[in-house]
């Protein structure tokens, strides 16, 4: 049931239940952190492996401390530039939060979302909340409130309507090592706007099946069709001439192919608003019955960085 009653909303979580939990990047599936009941409701219902950790959701800055400990101070300046908002932050986990948070990890991750709805929601608890993306492992992210209860229409009580995402794509992962900062997972905060900030930044991308941020498993995100990313579409087009294609571009549309089937992602060239709707159009288009979807590779700056990621998991099958 999609619903706008937050304080429903709030008693749903008391009672250590799940709900649909809208953020400005994508929806989540959020629990009571504290309790066990529902953090395994999350993992049961989401199929995710109890192996692979849940971000913390906190309603404000001050209350990082009941969550992480010995945070650093580059760590402060980037949660007082970023939140509220689509940044991530790996730090040292606090002894309070429960090992199956984490994962076992010693580092939490915790971020307090930029969306009215959800902050509001926050403020009538005395927890944190749980909230992995709210899509079966590996499928497509939820950027609506529809795409949730479609996904999860017999085992959630609530999907709080929080209208369509903002930004659309998940957050921005980044974690301290020594002095320097990590990037463990591109997002929708991009590499520059951290490094305006932060100074440089490595970009840690180890393609393997355990990653330090299991966020980096190279298959993840995918549609149920196949989908090609290719550096050349006409002749990707032609490769696959004889199937039913779906076309998904950055900006400009292909007069040789059906329009029914083919999604322009920002006619305007804004990698924002392309990343806004990178989701959304990869539902839209699972649901064409196609054979193949093609997308065409971003410019490889900016959230075009994050879009070629996300598309480039997409693709692995
Ligand atoms: O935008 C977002 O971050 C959304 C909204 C709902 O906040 N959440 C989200 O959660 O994308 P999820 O679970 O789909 O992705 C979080 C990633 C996972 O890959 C997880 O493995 C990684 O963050 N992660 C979480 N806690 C971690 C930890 N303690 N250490 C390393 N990686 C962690
Ligand atoms: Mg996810």
């Amino acid at each position: 049931m999609i619903s706008n009653d937050i304080g429903l909303a709030a008693e749903i979580l008391k009672n250590e239940d799940v709900i649909g939990f809208p953020t400005e990047t994508v929806y989540g599936l959020a629990g009571n952190i504290y309790s066990t009941k529902a953090v395994h409701k999350i993992f049961r219902i989401k199929q995710r492996p109890l192996h692979n950790p849940l971000i913390v959701h906190i309603k404000q800055i001050e209350d990082l401390d009941t969550v992480a400990i010995e945070i650093p101070e580059l760590a402060k300046i980037m949660a007082h530039k970023f939140w509220p908002g689509s940044l991530t932050l790996l730090l040292k986990k606090h002894p309070d939060v429960p090992e199956l948070i984490t994962a076992g990890h010693e580092t939490v991750a915790v971020r307090i979302p930029n969306h009215p709805v959800a902050l509001s929601l926050l403020h009538q608890l005395d927890f944190p909340v749980a909230a992995p993306s709210a899509n079966p492992f590996g499928s497509i992210s939820p950027t609506t409130p529809e795409h949730v209860d479609a996904y999860f229409k017999d085992e959630l009580p609530l999907v709080l309507n929080g209208e369509t995402c903002k930004a659309g794509i998940e957050s921005t992962i980044i974690g301290f090592k020594g002095e320097s900062l990590v990037i463990y997972r591109l997002g929708a905060i991009s590499k520059e706007e951290i490094e305006n900030v932060a100074g440089p930044a490595t970009l840690y991308n180890k393609e393997e099946n355990t990653p330090e941020a299991p966020g980096m498993l190279s298959k993840h995100y995918a549609p149920k069709v196949a989908l090609h990313l290719t550096d050349n579409l006409s002749e990707s087009i032609r490769k696959f001439s004889d199937k039913k294609i779906g076309l998904l571009v950055f900006r400009q549309h292909r007069e040789d192919q059906n329009s029914k089937y083919q999604i322009v992602l920002s006619p305007t060239g804004s990698l924002k608003e392309a990343a806004s709707k990178l989701y959304a159009a990869l539902h839209e288009l699972d649901a064409m019955a196609l054979d193949i979807i093609i997308a065409e590779r971003f410019p490889d700056h900016d959230l075009g960085k994050t879009i070629n990621d996300r598309l480039e998991r997409a693709s692995k099958r």
